[in-house]
């Protein structure tokens, strides 16, 4: 395991499922975490300390060194007092991990205005929030001269990058986050900040339903571990992967797919201005099968992730 002694990690909705295995693995790797969780419901709805405050006290009864923090990612000041947080306690900010979301599915005909905006809010709000006020504190450290090997690891979806039915907010909001990734790669490249994402796949509170018909193992590997997402936001902490950035990774069990993103594809060229009548005849001559998405379980599998449905 990469050493992250003497680093200082923020991780959001760290109280339960795959947050609470990075900030476990983080701890481990000798990092000290701030413990974001603002302990609602899956819908968001509520708050709770005792999600956050769990995970701290086990990572302080494994020997390690963590605070809990109970704040709302998609408050933009609570943001910052997030990250405030973690130099006023441990003098400084090395690790942004975004993880902390909601769900709200509903075929887009049938959803409301509010889960909509709600999703919308913790997912894509609260990604920016913490990201952009890591990064000005980055950026003063950068001109003061100082040489960062700072990270943002966020956290997008199958569902975001390949597409799911029923999951209009959630899934643009999770597209919305590889499209700020790699816009904030770029961005932040010159301070020393790789920002990457992640497209999980695992067993959580979140996904009972989906995974139903995929139970754990009695023994042996299980794919759908929410801790088999946390080897990769270690390798990603690590100072050696600093050149490493802008990726969106697909994680399934031990399959890592290291996402292909928004790419040139089929080129329809002319001299001029298209005629539509020629343009359509065009396309159905590229696409005489038509063009349709492949849809989120069928790229799942294509991704490396296995899943019952599909075989
Ligand atoms: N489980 C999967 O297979 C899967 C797949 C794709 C994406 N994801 C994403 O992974 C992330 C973690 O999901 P999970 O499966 O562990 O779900 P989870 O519900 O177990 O954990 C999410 C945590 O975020 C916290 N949270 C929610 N809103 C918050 C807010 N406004 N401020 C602070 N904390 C808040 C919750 O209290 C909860 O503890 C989410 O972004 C989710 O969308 C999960």
């Amino acid at each position: 395991m990469p050493s992250l002694d003497g680093k200082v990690a923020l991780v959001t909705g760290a109280g339960r499922g795959i947050g609470r295995e990075h900030a476990l693995a983080l701890a481990r790797g000798g990092a000290q975490v701030v413990v974001n969780d603002l302990g609602g419901s899956l819908a968001g709805e509520g708050q709770d300390a005792t999600p956050a405050q769990s995970v701290v006290n086990e990572i302080v009864a494994a020997g390690g060194e963590a605070v809990a923090n109970y704040d709302d990612v998609s408050d933009f000041s609570a943001a910052e007092s997030m990250v405030q947080r973690a130099i006023d306690r441990y003098g400084r900010l090395d690790i942004l991990v975004n993880n902390a979301g909601i769900l709200r599915d509903r075929m887009l005909v049938n959803m409301t205005e509010d889960e909509w905006d709600a999703v919308i809010a913790v997912h894509l709000k609260g990604h920016f929030g913490p990201t952009h006020h890591a990064a000005a504190y980055w950026r003063e450290l950068a001109k003061g001269g100082e040489t960062l090997h700072a990270r943002v690891i966020n956290t997008s979806s199958p569902s975001g990058v390949f597409g799911n039915v029923g999951q209009a907010n959630y899934g643009a909001a999770k597209a919305a986050i590889a499209g700020f990734t790699l816009i904030a790669a770029q961005e932040l490249q010159r301070y020393g900040v790789t920002v990457n994402c992640i497209a999980p796949n695992a067993r959580t509170r979140m996904t009972e339903e989906t995974f139903g018909d995929l139970p754990a193992p009695e023994d042996g590997f299980d794919p759908l571990d929410p801790g088999n997402m946390s080897p990769l936001v270690v390798a990603l902490a690590a100072d050696d992967a600093q050149d490493i950035t802008g990726q969106c990774f697909f994680v399934w069990g031990g399959s890592v797919n290291v996402l292909r993103p928004w790419d040139a594809g089929e080129l329809l060229a002319s001299d001029g201005r298209w005629d539509a009548d020629e343009l359509l005849a065009q396309l159905k001559e590229r696409f005489p099968d038509g063009a349709a998405p492949e849809g989120m379980v069928a790229m799942m599998a294509k991704a490396g992730g296995q899943s019952m449905r599909v075989v």
